[in-house]
């Protein structure tokens, strides 16, 4: 007579196997679509859509949260031009891809992911080096196609080389970067300074 309990058996064993397998590849699927539809951009209030960039961006710290939240209101369109969700996401991808085609995480860190060599590229559309509102579509521009010509040091003694950036592809790079500026990163990357950091507490 057969005792061994049901557990011991290797046919409940294999069928448990072929059960959790079933169950977790549903459950990974779902997750999947879930975090993509999270990520994407308008897909979430943390990730904000691409005509983001038509609105001035800033930061200011939740005490409750203990962290620097984003401040998304009034008009600041990129170059001066409103730009439908359409012409704003041509824009951001060509800046995206530009980023890729240049790689430019060899040496800077965005999103998390790269190096670190260079400053983190995430907020550096709210970098105080930018001087001001007025100034800084102009300094971009001017930098990202000829860095060496427009040095801005931190007294690293580290320079940008010359990437070979045509004016269109710099001025996606700028509306990418405001766009990511947009996103609610968790106060991350650490302590990162704003264009209107006077106004912050
Ligand atoms: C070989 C390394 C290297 C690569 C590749 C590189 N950079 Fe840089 N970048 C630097 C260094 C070093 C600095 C800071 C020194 C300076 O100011 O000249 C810098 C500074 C910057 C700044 C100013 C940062 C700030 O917060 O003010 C921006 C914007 C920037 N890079 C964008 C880019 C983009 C976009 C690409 C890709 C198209 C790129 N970089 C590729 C090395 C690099």
């Amino acid at each position: 007579m057969n005792t061994a309990p049901l557990w011991a058996s290797e046919a409940f064993w294999k069928k448990t196997a072929v059960w959790v397998t079933a169950v977790s590849f549903v459950l990974l699927i779902a997750l999947t679509f879930d975090s993509m539809a999270r990520v994407s951009a308008g897909g979430s209030e943390r990730v904000p859509a691409y005509s983001v960039i038509n609105k001035k961006i800033d930061y200011r710290l939740d005490s409750k949260l203990n962290r620097f939240v984003p401040v998304i209101e009034g008009d600041a369109p990129l170059f001066g031009k409103t730009l439908n969700e359409d012409e704003a996401e041509r824009l951001v991808t060509l800046g995206k891809k530009t980023f890729q085609a240049k790689n430019c995480i060899n040496c800077h860190t965005i999103l998390g992911n790269g190096a670190y060599y260079a400053p983190d590229l995430t907020k550096a559309w709210l970098d105080p080096n930018w001087v001001d509102e007025t100034n800084r579509e102009t300094l971009m521009l001017a930098f990202l196609q000829d860095p060496a010509g427009n040095a801005r040091s931190y007294g690293t003694g580290r320079r940008m080389p010359n990437l070979g950036i045509t004016e269109e592809e710099a001025r996606g790079l700028i509306a990418f970067l405001k766009w990511t500026a947009t996103i609610d990163t968790n106060g991350f990357p650490h302590n990162f300074k704003t264009l209107y950091a006077q106004e912050n507490p």
